[in-house]
């Protein structure tokens, strides 16, 4: 088993955790040497005991940040502030496995290892406790270790899809049409098996 989290002041994280009904967020990981994120509006609290918050968060399969989650246990949400909206592209309509997502925007290093994004709203910083397959997605609970609430104004998709520029909003349609049918094909094929604990990237800690 883990060392237990620590706890966490309530006001930290509290903010952040109000509200995740429709969050919008940057969902960065770490595997050794290898970073990225994503952006992830599934995620949703997942505790009811105050100081020692967990969510889950579920990421689909074909998603490189998926295959980093899955082998470094790590991962942090960055909820996006109002001036973030290029981030959508940047993070939400491309993948790391086709060049480095980060390498032009700027971040710090969270407790996990897993990139900080400046300029967030604010962060929750988290290991993978356990995991659910879904068969497009895994759903991962992940357990809190570092929040920070840094300010501004939440930007939520609702706000943010009137804004997109015509060409990003077309391109977005077209992905998630594609990922429809890729959900529709695998959704059914479920991995029953538990999530193995501790990954190589958590030994000892
Ligand atoms: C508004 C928006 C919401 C999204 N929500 C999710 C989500 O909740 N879970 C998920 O796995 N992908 C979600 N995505 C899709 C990923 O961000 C996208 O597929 C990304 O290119 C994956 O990058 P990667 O391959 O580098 O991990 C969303 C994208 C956008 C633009």
């Amino acid at each position: 088993m883990p060392n237990p989290a620590p706890d966490i002041i309530p006001p930290d994280a509290g903010p952040l955790l109000a509200g995740l009904s429709a969050p919008l967020a940057a969902v960065s990981t770490r595997s050794g040497e290898v970073v990225n994120a994503q952006i992830a509006v599934a995620i949703t609290a997942a505790s009811i005991v105050l100081h020692r918050p967990r969510l889950i968060v579920q990421i689909y399969h074909t998603n490189y940040t998926h295959d980093l989650i899955a082998t470094g246990g790590v991962l942090a949400v960055n909820f996006l502030n109002h001036d973030q909206l290029p981030l959508i592209w940047q993070l939400g309509m491309r993948s790391g496995r086709d060049g480095d997502k980060l390498n032009e925007i700027a971040y710090s290093v969270g407790t996990t290892g897993s990139p900080l994004l400046e300029g967030s709203y604010g962060y929750l910083d988290c290991r993978v406790v356990n995991a659910m397959d879904g068969g497009d997605m895994t759903a991962f609970l992940v357990e809190v270790l570092a929040a920070q609430t840094n300010g501004g104004q939440r930007l939520t998709w609702r706000e943010a899809r009137p804004r997109l520029p015509r060409h990003w909003a077309d391109e977005w349609d077209r992905k998630i049409a594609g990922e429809m049918n890729v959900s529709l094909a695998t959704m059914a094929d479920i991995d029953p098996a538990a999530w193995a604990y501790p990954p190589a990237a958590w030994d000892g800690q």
